[in-house]
């Protein structure tokens, strides 16, 4: 029995030296991923931990087969390369806005189901944070959770510190 209680202790012990060393932010340039992303920059300044902000551009669902024929010029992949080029920018300016100054922070620009990707993004980086807001760009209030906060919530590999913006 006091084997037992000694390695329960030693779990307890191990689960409390949890570092954190690596923590997402996906932005989809909300006011709550905003907010997110400053409460991730406080947390970072205090444990050191390296910051990724990740914005996922999702392909536009229904888009005729027909109306991309008849763009001369625009094929899909150049309306993604314009799209992403696009998010990058505002992720670079979101990200400058934030200042965090010494702070190590990365950003990157997926394409792809959002929260598949952000899963996948926290997984291939080994995140060990996911910093997010509650709702996003969509205005549905009413629901608990977004989506998208939703899915990651209930798949992410690691804890979700989830923000709400109050209105
Ligand atoms: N395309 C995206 N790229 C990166 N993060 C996103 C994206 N969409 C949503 N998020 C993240 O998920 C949070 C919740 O958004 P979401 O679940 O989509 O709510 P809503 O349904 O209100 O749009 C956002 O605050 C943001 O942190
Ligand atoms: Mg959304």
């Amino acid at each position: 029995v006091a084997l037992a209680q000694n390695f329960q202790l030693l779990a307890l012990g191990e689960a409390a030296m949890k570092k954190l060393t690596r923590i997402l932010v996906p932005v989809d340039f909300s006011t709550a991923s905003r907010e997110a992303a400053e409460h991730a920059v406080a947390l970072a300044r205090c444990f050191g931990a390296k910051l990724e902000l990740l914005h996922v551009w999702e392909p536009p669902r229904y888009v005729a087969p027909d109306v991309m024929i008849a763009l001369p010029g625009w094929s899909a992949t150049s309306v993604e390369k314009v799209a992403v080029t696009a998010a990058q920018k505002e992720l670079s300016e979101f990200t400058a806005r934030l200042l965090p100054e010494g702070l190590s922070v990365s950003t990157r620009v997926d394409v792809g189901e959002a929260a598949h990707t952000i899963l996948r993004v926290a997984e291939e980086t080994m995140a060990d944070l996911i910093a997010m807001g509650t709702h996003g760009r969509s205005g549905l209030a009413r629901m608990l959770l977004g989506s998208v906060a939703q899915k990651i919530v209930s798949h992410a590999p690691c804890p979700v510190l989830t923000v709400r913006h109050a209105e």
